[in-house]
Parts: C-alpha cells; structure tokens; sequence
C-alpha cells in the first residue's frame, strides 16, 4: 500500500470539524476507498483553547495557516476558513508555492481568484479541488467535469443558495413578509456573516462563476455575472405567481448564447409542479443539461457540517487515489476568456402591476405592450383595493429589452399607480 495522504486541515469551524469527525470515524473505509491511509498532520484555526467538540490533541498545531500549508508532513491543504481575500488566499497561494495539492470548499476564493490560483497550481503539476464549494453535498463539481465530460453542456441553472430559498418558501408557506423571515433566518442561524452574501445573490452567484467555467471551458468571469437579490420579491408577488402556476426561485443560470456567456443569478419565476418549483427549505438544486445526456437533476443539501465535509472528503479521496484532474476540468491555459452577454434571450415574463380603476385602463397597458412587440399570454384581474386594481400578465416570448422599454411607457399612461414589476419565467 502506498504511504499516507498527509492532510493539513485550516479552517476548524463547522466544515472544518465536520470533516475532521469523518477521517476520525471512517478511517478503514477511507483507506479501502483511496488505496492508502488519510492522516491529518496538523491544523490551524484562530483560537487553539476553543472547544470544537472533536479531539484534536494528536494532531500538531500552527497558528498561522500559510505555514501549517508549508509543513513538509503536509501533502494537501485543506483551506476552510473562507473569504476571498487574506489568509485564506495568503495560505492557499503559500500552499501552491510549496507544493501541495489544495482542497478548499471556498467559492468566494475561487470565484476572484480561481483563474490565477488554476494556472499556479498546473505550472507546477499541482491540483485544486473543491466540490464543497458549489452546492454543499451535491456532486455537481465531479457530475460536470467527469460524469459529463463527454458532452456539450447546452446550460447549467439550479438554485445554489439555501438561505435564499429558505426565506422564499417560508415566505409562502407562513405567509410572512420578506422582513420578518429574513429576521428568522438571521435568528437560526442560516445568513452569512455578512448577510447580502446570501440574499443579494452573490454567494449564488460565486457558485455559478465556477460551474460555468467548467461547463463552458471558459475562465471564471464572476465580475460577469447579472446579480439580482430576493431584498424586493414581495409576499404579494409570492402569492399571485402562485395564482398563475408559478412558484419564485432565485434562480442560476449559465448558457452559451450567440452573443457570448449569459450567466444570470436573479429571482426568476419557474413553474410550480417543476422540480424547481417543488424545492423547499435550504435545499438546493442543480440542473445540468448536455447535448447526449439530456437532462440531469442533482438535488440535496447545500450546507451543513455533514454534507459539505462530505464533498470535502471525496476530493481528498480523488487525490489520494491518484487522479489530477484541472481545475475547471481542463488546463487553465486552454480556458478562453468568454465575452459576457447581457441576459436578453427571448422568455415569457410575468408582470404585476396596480391599474386605475377608469375605463380604458387595460387597454392603454396593451396597446404599450403591444407597440413594443411584447404580446400577452394569459393575463388576470384581480378586484378593486380602493382606487386600484392589482393585474397581472404573462406574456408569451419576448426579451428583457422589450419589456424594460414597455415598462418606462407605462408611466406616461396615467393609468398605473405603482412600479410595476417584472420577472422573467424560465422554461425548465
Ligand atoms: P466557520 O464555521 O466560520 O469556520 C471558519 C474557521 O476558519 C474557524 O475555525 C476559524 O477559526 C478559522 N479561521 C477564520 N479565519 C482565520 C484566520 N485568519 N486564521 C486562522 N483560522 C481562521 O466557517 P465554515 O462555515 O466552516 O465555512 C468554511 C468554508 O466553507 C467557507 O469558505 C465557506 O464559504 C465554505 N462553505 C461552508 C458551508 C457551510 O455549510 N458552513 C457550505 C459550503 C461551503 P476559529 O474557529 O478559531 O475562529
Ligand atoms: N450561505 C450558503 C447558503 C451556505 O445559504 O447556501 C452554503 O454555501
């Protein structure tokens, strides 16, 4: 049998003891699975008298993360502190220069930094993996760069943020405003420290990044990414997309478009009996779909100390069993820089919006739509609220063009009394 896999684990927080408690508790299956044995050598966190729950008195200790990456026990390091910037990177670029593979569950880091770290790592015939930071314990790292990998990938979307899709079905099923859940999501603990990582769309939108990447064989362009959070979906709007058959997801998605990469993370209505539509709570969902295979659906936990140390572990194991695989699936200096496309490929879209209660209103709102080519499918009157009418339209295929043009006329028809607002729906 080969010698040990030496780990040097950095980050001893909920990832970081979750994956500490699976080598303790599985290490003769681990060793069946990798061929060799997988030891820790040595950890680092912020504070060394914590109490984590686990015993980590065999292992050795290092206060600073870039030199336990340096130890010469150390073959790969394991990066989960988190942060795109700092120590995080300080101790993975430290990790790289001294030789070791790198195992990180860190999408922000990747997400700004991925491209330069890939292009280290491979100048010196090193591997990154990090499976844990795209959609906690759902193998979509290892389904896209392996299990598909001999397919065109046509587009990648699923919703990759628990906490977003936390606050929206609790919106709906409790009935409570956007404030209020998000104040109960704060409460259980589910936001970021920095809360509009979750809820602005921009951990969602680092997840993304580096599927796309893959996918599409392009360098990570996260700055590309159309962010758009869940801070304006109302419960209102919850509820008469509902009405229409339609449940509100912020929803992913990635795809090669004549114009160049769409890539788009925005509330996007889907339809209500879709495996989308059915996704509850803080699971997440990803769905990959290539020109031979058709469509793939990978739904499970997006977060939690089991699942993501779970997705951890399998990329030790892959190293540990010899495999070097690129990180984006293959060499960085073969990934092309894509031209981003701004996301105007023609889709239905709902529109809600407070009509005047006055002869013609309707009209006026159609003739607007009509002028700009946007066409309505199915449309809903609902009844007056003092000198108003909520409507709402969902017009057949058109683009976000259109509509934004047809949006600044309605003004100037006198007849709508509030914003009105606009959500694409997508064809899943
Ligand atoms: P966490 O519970 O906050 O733990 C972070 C750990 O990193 C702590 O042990 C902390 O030390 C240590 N740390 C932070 N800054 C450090 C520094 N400057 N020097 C040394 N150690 C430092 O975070 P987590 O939830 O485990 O997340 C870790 C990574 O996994 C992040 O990149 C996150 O985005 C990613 N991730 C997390 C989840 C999840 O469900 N939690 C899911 C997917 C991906 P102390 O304990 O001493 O403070
Ligand atoms: N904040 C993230 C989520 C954690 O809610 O999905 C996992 O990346």
């Amino acid at each position: 049998m080969s010698h040990p896999l030496r780990l040097g684990i950095a980050g001893l927080g909920t990832v970081g003891i979750g994956t500490v408690k699976i080598i303790q508790a599985h290490a003769a299956l681990l060793t069946a699975r990798s061929g060799r044995e997988i030891v820790i050598s040595a950890v680092s966190a912020r504070s060394r008298g914590k109490d984590r729950g686990a015993d980590l008195s065999v292992y050795g200790w290092e206060d600073d993360p870039a030199a336990l990456a340096a130890r010469e026990d150390v073959d790969v390091f394991v990066e989960l502190m988190g942060g795109a910037e700092g120590t995080a990177l300080d101790a993975t670029r430290a990790a790289i220069a001294a030789g070791k593979d790198v195992v990180t569950a860190n999408k922000a880091m990747l997400a700004h930094h991925g491209n330069e770290l890939a292009a280290m790592a491979e100048e010196k015939g090193l591997v990154i993996r990090f499976e844990a930071a795209v959609a906690g314990g759902i193998p979509v790292v290892k389904a896209l760069t392996e299990g598909l990998a001999g397919n065109e990938i046509r587009r990648v979307m699923g919703v990759m943020n628990g906490t977003c899709n936390y606050i929206l079905t609790r919106m709906e099923n409790a009935g409570l405003p956007y404030g209020d859940v998000f104040e109960e999501a704060r409460g259980l603990g589910y936001l970021e420290a920095d809360p509009s990582l979750d809820v602005d769309g921009i951990d969602a939108g680092h997840k993304l990044s580096l599927l796309a990447a893959i996918a599409f064989g392009k360098k990570v362009s996260f700055d590309d990414v159309e962010l758009e959070g869940i801070g304006r979906i109302s419960i209102d709007d919850i509820r008469r997309a509902g009405d229409m058959g339609y449940r509100i997801k912020l929803l992913g998605v990635a795809q090669e478009t004549g114009r160049g990469l769409e890539q788009r993370m925005t509330p996007c209505l889907v339809p209500a009996d879709s495996p989308l539509g059915q996704l509850q709570g803080g699971t997440n969902m990803v769905v990959l779909e290539g020109d031979s295979v058709g469509q793939i659906v990978l739904r499970g936990a997006g977060a939690g100390a089991g699942p993501t140390a779970s997705a951890v572990m399998a990329d030790v194991i892959e190293i540990a069993r010899g495999s070097r695989i690129s990180t984006f699936g293959q060499p960085a200096s073969l990934l092309a820089t894509p031209v981003p496309a701004r996301a105007n490929s023609p889709a239905p879209y709902y529109l809600r919006m407070e009509l005047s209660d006055k002869p013609g209103a309707l009209a006026k709102v159609a003739t607007v739509l009509g002028d700009e080519g946007v066409s309505i499918d199915r449309m809903r009157q609902y009844g007056h609220e003092d000198t108003s009418a909520p409507v709402l339209i969902v017009t057949h295929k058109t683009t976000r063009d259109a509509i934004d043009h047809a949006l600044k006329r309605l003004p100037a028809t006198g007849v709508v009394s509030a914003e009105p607002v606009a959500i694409r729906i997508e064809t899943v």
